[in-house]
């Protein structure tokens, strides 16, 4: 019923009450639950605000993250790595995120910061988390590796971590899923897909559709990098046409201005 009527019902069985030697057949608070929010307002604000519980779940999965991310720290499983990281790149976001992003491995700038995803590829994924009305602290961001890659002394960019190092390094990103149950998970790049699935094959054959890792819905798309390499507008139109499919698996709005968006 509308706040109108429900006034107007409420005024009427006051009235008799006041008038008449019986008493209207509503309680006082059968008065008091229909001058009660609608249930759709209630409803709404139950929807939105976060519970005790759901706080109190992220703040154990928080914890549960920060004794993976102690572990991480002191990690030298990878010898080589150990000696010529600055700092491991455990992981962002926050950790009860529905939405998980999986990289490769940090590059320069993530190695100097300590954040997966700060340098010219990360400032891309910011802007596509953005166009899709997510901000990075939304969603988890983390990598396969969380050291960078070594290279040769003197020599500038980054390589691709090798089989033996994304084996090595898998768990960690296991314990994270495992925490964090995100309800979709997105893979940036083959060699995500490589150190998450053990799955070697092409793009073309990966994107676009969904594929599952421990029954979570996995989107594969290209990585950032990618897309700064190759500005064809058609392939930047592919990850946003997955990135759609992603808003429509977490049940998120989807905008016209959103449907028609080119990154
Ligand atoms: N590329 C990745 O795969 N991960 C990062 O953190 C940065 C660049």
């Amino acid at each position: 019923m509308t706040q109108p009527a429900l006034d107007l019902v409420i005024a009427a069985l006051e009235r008799i009450r006041e008038k008449s030697d019986r008493a209207p057949r509503a309680s006082r608070t059968a008065l008091a639950r229909l001058q009660a929010p609608p249930v759709a307002a209630s409803l709404r604000e139950a929807c939105t605000s976060p519970t005790e519980q759901q706080l109190q779940a992220a703040r154990n999965k928080a914890d549960l993250l920060a004794a993976v991310r102690e572990r991480v720290s002191a990690c030298t499983k990878c010898a080589h790595l150990a000696c010529s990281r600055t700092q491991t790149v455990f992981g962002v976001g926050n950790p009860d995120a529905d939405l998980m992003f999986i990289g490769e491995a940090p590059g320069a700038d993530e190695d100097q910061q300590g954040e997966p995803f700060v340098g010219r590829a990360g400032q891309l994924l910011t802007r596509i988390l953005k166009a899709m009305n997510f901000a990075r602290e939304d969603v988890y961001i983390a990598n396969i590796l969380k050291c960078r890659p070594d290279i040769p002394a003197g020599s500038f960019g980054n390589r691709p971590p090798t089989p033996t190092e994304m084996q090595t390094c898998r768990p960690y990103l296991v314990e994270q899923i495992d925490i964090i149950q995100p309800s979709v998970l997105v893979a940036l790049g083959t060699v995500a897909v490589e150190g998450l699935l053990g799955t070697r094959a092409t793009m073309r054959e990966l994107r676009g559709r969904w594929h599952t890792y421990n029954s979570i819905p996995l989107m594969i798309t290209y990585h950032p990098a990618y897309l700064l390499r190759n500005q064809a507008p058609s392939e930047k139109r592919k990850v946003w046409e997955d990135m759609l499919q992603v808003l429509e698996r977490l049940d998120r709005p989807i905008s016209e201005r959103q449907r028609n968006y080119f990154l």
